[in-house]
């Protein structure tokens, strides 16, 4: 589920799974619409090369409130890390099937020698999930 401008990510009129993904993905599209969020407004799959890494960047506002979004790793084998310029290191995200972070802050992932991937799911999470993590009110 493409997005034209990444601060649309959150917005749910009017937007569909592409044509291909329906195809291709009917399971995991089955799966992202049970997740607990509100609705989708963006959904893709990340995949890193054997050997490459994520680059460490901000996708946001580090001032921001934090994105809504659901990271799934259905392998768990993805390290994703937050980097921590004040100490000058790494702190490497628990290593599990799904996880959110405030993606204003930096953050990568750390090169392996095997393919991996994630899906990075967006959207506001509804008020039953948001009470289980401890958010009262929606972050944007
Ligand atoms: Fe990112």
């Amino acid at each position: 589920m493409p997005v034209d401008r990444w601060e649309d990510k959150d917005d749910l009129a009017g937007k569909d799974f592409t044509r291909e993904a329906k195809a291709f993905f009917p399971k995991t599209l089955r799966f992202l619409r049970r997740l607990p969020l509100v609705g989708i407004g963006r959904a893709s799959i990340l995949g890193l090369a054997p050997f490459h890494h994520g680059t460490v960047h901000r996708d946001a506002d580090p001032d921001a409130e934090p994105a809504e979004f659901i990271m799934l790793v259905p392998t768990a084998d993805k390290q994703l890390f937050v980097w921590d310029d004040a100490a000058a290191c790494a702190h490497p995200a628990p290593k599990t099937h799904a996880l959110w972070f405030h993606d204003g802050d930096y953050h990568g992932v750390a090169a392996a020698p095997y393919f991996r991937y994630s899906v990075r799911v967006d959207g506001p999470f509804n008020d039953e999930f948001r009470q289980k993590i401890g958010i009262q009110e929606p972050l944007r």
